[in-house]
């Protein structure tokens, strides 16, 4: 069972809102903590005024040297405890230094109905693709980007007219339906596909 949810954030956090947003009364976690590698993210900031625990690492410093920069992300995150991790729009590859110690117990929300599109500009990779069905995937995450077993996916419809920002904002709808429910049944260990 989980009970200690840390999520990791790099910009506005509405991924992270709506998995506070749901981890209350019933569910089986709480959040432990909010990192970020950004300290102007609003997610942190947000995360500040609800009396959430914060950690942020600015990866600068550390340049090249992502070890050095996961030493201490770990050192940060070590201080809450967490059972689980929740990448939640966090911005900075992680290793498999950092991933494999994680290994099913790190999911990640992604804009594309993966295997496609992994990486970034999803959307507009879609248009361009000419696809109709467009969405997001709640998955594990491995060392390889974007990859790993699938617990969950969302479709939209494509439509005339639809450009990358009107594509963004309706999946995004459905990323803060999608993620909440997939981590309800992640932290009962349910990993079967979620189609929402
Ligand atoms: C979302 O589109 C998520 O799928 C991607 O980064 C974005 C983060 O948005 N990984 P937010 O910070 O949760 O609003």
């Amino acid at each position: 069972m989980i009970n200690r949810v840390a999520i990791f954030v790099s910009g506005g956090g509405s991924n992270m809102k709506a998995l506070v947003a749901d981890m209350q009364a019933d569910h089986p976690a709480r959040v432990c903590v909010v990192v970020s590698n950004n300290e102007d993210s609003g997610g942190i900031a947000w995360a500040r005024e609800h009396g959430i625990a914060t950690e942020v690492v600015d990866h600068r410093p550390y340049g090249d040297d992502r070890a050095s920069f996961e030493a201490e992300l770990t050192t940060a995150l070590n201080r809450h405890g967490p059972d689980m991790i929740c990448l939640a729009g966090f911005m900075r590859v992680l290793t498999a230094g950092f991933v494999t110690p994680w290994h099913g117990k790190m999911i990640n929300i992604h804009p594309s109905l993966l295997p496609k599109y992994t990486g970034l500009h999803t959307h507009a990779r879609a248009l361009n693709a000419g696809d109709k069905i467009h969405g997001c995937t709640v998955h594990e995450v491995t060392a390889l980007l974007d990859d790993g077993p699938i617990l969950g996916q969302s479709k939209i419809d494509v439509v005339m007219g639809d450009t990358p920002d009107t594509l963004a904002a309706r999946v995004l709808v459905q990323e803060h339906r999608l993620y909440p429910a997939v981590l309800r049944r992640y932290c009962v260990g349910i990993t079967s596909v979620l189609h929402l």
